[in-house]
């Protein structure tokens, strides 16, 4: 006859470690660094040590080589006025200018542009001194939500120094790589015309 089944058994279990706990607040103690240790952001171990320019300050970074420069510029240097839509390069949201010409920065790595220098909205103008276009969109109500509207003015700015005829086709044309949401076309080749004296 055979004999009885036994149940498995189990090693005992250790009891879950826990951190000490703060007895002011009960909160688990984390173990930081102390406060003299420079924090870096965006810091990887097999980084890739980088010099930026954005926006007339220089910048070291050792930067992961899969970064973005959109991710750089919001996540490491807290630019956030680059907003992320698509991150496909698709809807111009991220456009910002590299040594003076666009660019989607969600489409470029940030360590391929060692040296270069970057331009944010946050260095095209301030609201204390608005840039003429950042002027412009607003008296002509070029944005609704204002997300791609960042996007639109850095393209815009571009587009000043390309090569563009005086018509507002011509201006949609070299603006169709920015999407808006909300439909504020008109209003958009409207303040790019007047700042270009087209209007
Ligand atoms: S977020 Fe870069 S093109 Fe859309
Ligand atoms: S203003 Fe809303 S997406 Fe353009």
């Amino acid at each position: 006859m055979a004999p009885p089944h036994e149940p498995p058994t189990e090693p005992p279990r250790e009891p879950p470690t826990q951190p000490p706990s703060n007895p002011e607040t009960d909160e688990p103690e984390v173990d930081l660094p102390p406060a003299e240790t420079p924090v870096r952001h965006h810091v990887s171990h097999h980084g890739i040590s980088t010099a930026l320019r954005v926006n007339g300050v220089n910048h070291g970074l050792m930067l992961d080589p899969r970064a973005t420069l959109l991710d750089t510029l919001r996540e490491s240097l807290h630019l956030t006025g680059t907003k992320k839509g698509c991150d496909h390069g698709q809807c111009g949201a991220c456009t910002v200018h590299v040594d003076g010409r666009r660019v989607n920065a969600c489409l470029v790595l940030a360590v391929t542009l060692h040296g270069k220098d970057v331009t944010t909205i946050e260095g095209l103008g301030s609201a204390e001194s608005l840039h003429p276009l950042q002027a412009a969109f607003v008296e002509h109500d070029g944005y609704q939500c204002g997300y791609c509207t960042a996007g639109q003015i850095m393209s815009a700015a571009a587009l000043m120094h390309e090569p563009c005829g005086d018509s507002d086709g011509e201006v949609r044309e070299l603006m169709s790589g920015n999407i808006c949401r909300c439909g504020a076309y008109a209003n958009i080749v409207a303040a790019i015309q007047d700042v270009r004296g087209k209007g």
